[in-house]
């Protein structure tokens, strides 16, 4: 946390509704470049730095400090208008008076991640970020590589080096995307390896990016996936326990995520079970869009989804908690049976629609949710909420060691999972349900779990 007081009060005169609308606006800002950030000026940097100083926001001075020295002009106006976006909302905070305080700890989480992000982004670093990618010839995996080579997962100034890793019948396609990358001539991306054997695809990475799974087969049996699959995550956690970095931090994707996670963290005793996550960021999306639809608002309206449980049909997508423009979407969705009726079965089946209508499963979809959930571990949700299939400690009646989908906060490179949320009897037979099917999960391939 940035700092353990509150600000000056900086403006005066609106209401708390204009304030939390300006300071969604921008948070919202921060984060592209537009032609307001050219109409920054040294005077208004200036100004902002004694306005950092005067409430005691050190880090963000240092900061600050840091990139007007080291930065070249171009790059100099990307970073003032993070710094706008900063001082915007640092005038919302102090503009909400009235404010609770999960409002205002919400509100000072989104200066630290903003600024955090600022720093990261605008420090030029000199060694590349190592990026591991398995499935790397994939659906999804082609859809991600080109995004992360071109800046998108970390941002402008980190560079990257990848190791794309998939079976050796793949070798020739790895050697393909390899030369694309080439010929893309990104300048962030600082070297690509290819790879069919994990150990060497995994060493020495700071982040492990987990889509190389077998589809499912015509007559194939859920289980036979299941197990095929979790052969496949046991090699990957042994390999990633002796090569990759302990601070790695991992995300999987391949399915059945949620119990693959599980043998993967499993068969890697050496790194700590906070680093070890699986998507249901696809589906947390879904819903976003399922809902911004049906109220007629914007995706950046909506607050406090949350997706619960396995990444498959039991998955439990709540509503219950959820805000639009600080009202219960309950109150605002004048539909009392849409939740159950039409939203939660469309978000449980959204993967199987899209393969009736695509042919294949979902892919560039997969592709940007993965951006979205390293992007939100990374530099934080600004106090929002996101969803992350993690391993559970008992929260919510969960059996700990299990990895089961959860809303979570994050911030500095950390994600903590929402505590002392309210569970009506419908949701309770939700999460339980399942929970069950996850126990089942385990129970089916506990000879491959250490
Ligand atoms: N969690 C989610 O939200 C989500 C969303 C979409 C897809 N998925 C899952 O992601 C996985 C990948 O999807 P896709 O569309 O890219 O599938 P795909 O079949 O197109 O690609 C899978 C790739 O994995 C490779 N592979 C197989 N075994 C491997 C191994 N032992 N090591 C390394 N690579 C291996 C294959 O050669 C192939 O290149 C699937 O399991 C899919 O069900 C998850």
């Amino acid at each position: 946390m940035l700092c353990g007081r509150t600000t000056r009060r900086v403006c005066s005169g609106s209401n708390v509704t204009k304030a939390k609308w300006r300071y969604k606006k921008n948070a919202r800002s921060v984060s592209t470049t537009d032609s307001l950030a050219e109409k920054l000026t040294e005077e208004f940097a200036i100004n902002l730095k004694r306005h950092l100083e005067e409430n005691r926001y050190t880090n963000a001075d240092k900061a600050f400090k840091l990139i007007l020295e080291k930065l070249d002009a171009d790059t100099r106006v990307d970073a003032l208008q993070y710094f706008r976006g900063i001082h915007a909302v640092t005038e919302a905070f102090t503009d909400v008076p009235g404010a609770n305080k999960h409002e205002n700890q919400r509100i000072l989480a989104a200066l630290n991640d903003i600024l955090s992000q600022a720093h990261s982004e605008c420090s030029t670093a000199s060694e590349p970020v190592k990026i591991a990618v398995t499935g790397a010839c994939g659906n999804i995996g082609y859809a991600l590589i080109f995004r992360i080579a071109s800046g998108q997962l970390l941002g402008p100034n980190i560079p990257v080096q990848l190791h794309l890793h998939d079976v050796p019948a793949a070798e020739q396609a790895l050697l393909g995307i390899s030369m694309e990358l080439e010929d893309c001539a990104f300048p962030l991306l600082r070297g690509v390896k290819t790879f069919t054997n994990p150990e060497s695809a995994f060493e020495d990475v700071d982040y492990a990016l987990l889509a190389g799974s077998k589809p499912r087969g015509k007559s194939m049996e859920r289980k036979d996936l299941l197990r095929g699959n979790a052969t496949i995550f046991l090699e990957q956690g042994k390999a990633l326990n002796k090569s990759a970095k302990k601070s790695v931090k991992i995300l999987v994707v391949g399915n059945p995520a949620n119990t693959n996670c599980l043998v993967l963290k499993s068969n890697a005793p050496n790194i700590p079970s906070k680093n070890f996550t699986c998507m249901t960021r696809l589906d947390h999306n879904r819903a976003l869009y399922q809902i911004a639809k049906k109220a007629q608002v914007n995706i950046h309206d909506i607050q406090n989804m949350a997706v619960w449980g396995n990444h498959s049909s039991t998955q439990y997508p709540n509503i219950n908690h959820v805000l639009i423009n600080g009202t219960p979407a309950t109150e605002v969705i004048k539909d009392p049976d849409w939740a159950v009726k039409e939203f939660i079965p469309t978000i449980q089946q959204r993967g199987a629609s899209i393969i009736l209508a695509r042919g294949a499963s979902s892919a560039a979809s997969a592709a940007s949710a993965i951006i979205d959930h390293m992007r939100s571990w990374v530099y934080g949700t600004r106090g929002e909420w996101t969803s992350m299939g993690v391993i559970s400690n008992g929260e919510y009646g969960v059996t700990p060691g299990i990895c089961y989908s959860y809303p979570v906060v994050a911030s500095g490179g950390q994600y903590e999972i929402v505590k002392d949320l309210q569970i009506d009897p419908f949701s309770a037979e939700c999460l339980e349900k399942t929970h069950k099917e996850l126990l089942e999960e385990r129970d089916a391939i506990a000879d491959l779990l250490s």
